[in-house]
């Protein structure tokens, strides 16, 4: 058993590490491709030294540049490797174009993909990454859905559930098994000062629609400008560094005395400083996922979001780019602590802390069963027609499924959608459903 991953970016590099380390421990083969999308240190290698991941046995050295040129050099370089490797899977992570590339690339040489974050969705065609995931979905075997929505997402667009398995996030394993070690390590000199502060505001944002947006990011800042009552500590994206300078906003944002710019910092760093933090502001997929892991109130800085799971929670809030909105939450949120505590006890949507061990058993149940395979049909194949039906007696989908040569598609609960597990009970419920000749 041979299992290719392919990553390149700072959080596909977070949230694979427990993925990478169960490989480790259960001595399988492994090929750790870098697409080297992100290449500063404190972008990539730091990661892997933090997290005390093996280095890539392949950095196909991208680099930066528009997202057709830089898919297109990842999928030139990832065929040659595939080919050369022949691994039994594929491993994906999230929803950047590493991901495009590498689930592309691979359902091409008939290697099945295993999309680990599948069937998240904003709605929201305009972001590349809306894109890159319904691209990465199209072409997996194995999906590896954070969530029940996630999964539902997945079972509406019509993929078949025996390939959706529901397992949480990885980045719950990365938040719970780094914080304590964490805790107990020296840190550096700069972040430890900045640590004794009241009132922590960690603020992280990189994403196009906002810090390409000249109107946008000036709204956000002038939101910002105002949050004299914290001190907001701002690890910059390398990106957002450019974009600030080129809008001339860097200097004046630097001027502010709340206002504390570093540079990006390592995961262990970083977990330290979310720990300590009153509020985090972000536009960041990871950073909302995290907020809710650590009990940190969010305020999400983008207008959508495909992590609902997070506001139906109500550890997290959308408020755009909007300066008032900005402003209000973030006082609210310092200083009613109903509020505050409402927010820090949201549930956590997204796992425990052991998905990628869930991960790894699907995998290996798969690959002893032979069934990670990708091959043409044998035999003429069966036609199926779309149905739907209500059901009044006790039946269990999988037992309905076996009565009537069919499989569930998505299970209607009054007026909510279910994703149809085997041992759900369908009574009352209306089922639709693909029935085979
Ligand atoms: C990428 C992902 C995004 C993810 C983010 C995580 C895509 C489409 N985007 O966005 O989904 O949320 O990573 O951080 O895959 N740069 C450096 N040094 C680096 C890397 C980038 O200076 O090590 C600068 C370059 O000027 C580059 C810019 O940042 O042009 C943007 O980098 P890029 O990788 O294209 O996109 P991200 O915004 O990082
Ligand atoms: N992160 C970090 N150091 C930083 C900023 C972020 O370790 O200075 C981590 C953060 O904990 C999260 C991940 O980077 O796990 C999020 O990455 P990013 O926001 O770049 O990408 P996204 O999650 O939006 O794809």
């Amino acid at each position: 058993m041979k299992i290719a991953i392919v990553l390149g970016t700072r959080p596909e590099i977070i949230k694979m590490a427990s993925i990478i380390d169960e490989i480790l421990k259960k001595n399988l083969k492994m090929v750790l491709i870098h697409t080297g999308q992100h290449y500063d240190p404190e972008m990539s290698d730091n990661f892997f030294k933090d997290l005390e991941l093996p280095f890539p046995d392949y950095n196909i050295e991208v680099g930066s540049s528009s997202h057709g040129k830089q898919t297109a050099k990842m999928m030139e370089g990832i065929e040659d490797i595939l080919i050369k490797e022949n691994p039994d899977i594929l491993l994906v992570q999230g929803d950047t174009n590493a991901v495009l590339a590498g689930a592309l690339v691979a359902s091409k040489l008939h290697i099945p993909v295993g999309h680990v974050e599948a069937g998240l969705r904003s709605y929201d065609d305009s972001m590349p990454e809306e894109i890159n995931r319904k691209a990465a979905d199209v072409c997996s075997l194995l999906y590896f859905v954070p969530t029940e929505q996630a999964a539902i997402n997945l079972a509406i667009e019509g993929i078949s559930r025996d390939k959706i398995y529901i397992t949480g996030n990885t980045v719950v394993d990365a938040c719970f098994r780094n914080l304590k070690i964490s805790q107990n390590r020296n840190i550096s000199n700069n972040l430890s000062n900045l640590l004794k502060l009241d009132n922590i505001i960690t603020l992280t944002m990189h994403r196009a629609e906002n810090v390409d947006n000249k109107a946008r990011l000036t709204e956000i800042i002038n939101g910002l400008a105002n949050l004299t009552d914290f001190n907001i500590v701002f690890p910059i994206h390398p990106r957002t560094l450019k974009t600030l300078e080129n809008f001339d906003l860097l200097e004046k944002l630097d001027k502010l005395p709340h206002f504390h710019i570093i540079n990006p910092v390592g995961y262990l760093d970083f977990l330290l400083l979310l720990s300590k933090s009153t509020l985090i502001l972000t536009d960041s997929g990871g950073l909302q996922e995290e907020a809710i892991t650590l009990n940190i109130p969010a305020l999400t800085l983008r207008y959508n979001t495909e992590r609902p799971e997070t506001v139906g929670a109500g550890g997290n809030i959308l408020v755009g780019s909007s300066k008032d909105k900005i402003i209000k939450f973030s006082e609210i949120i310092l200083n009613n602590k109903d509020f505050r505590d409402k927010m820090q006890m949201a549930p956590n949507p997204y796992g425990t802390g052991d998905s990628a061990k869930k991960i790894l058993d699907i995998i290996l149940n798969k690959y002893n069963d032979n069934l990670l395979n990708i091959e043409s049909p044998d035999e003429i194949m069966n036609g199926f027609k779309t149905k739907i039906v209500e059901i009044n007696n006790n039946i269990l989908v999988k037992d309905f499924e076996k009565d009537k040569n069919a499989k569930v598609r998505v299970i209607y609960n009054k007026s909510d959608l279910e994703f149809p597990q085997d041992d759900l009970n369908l009574n009352n419920k209306i089922v639709l459903f693909d029935l085979f000749d």
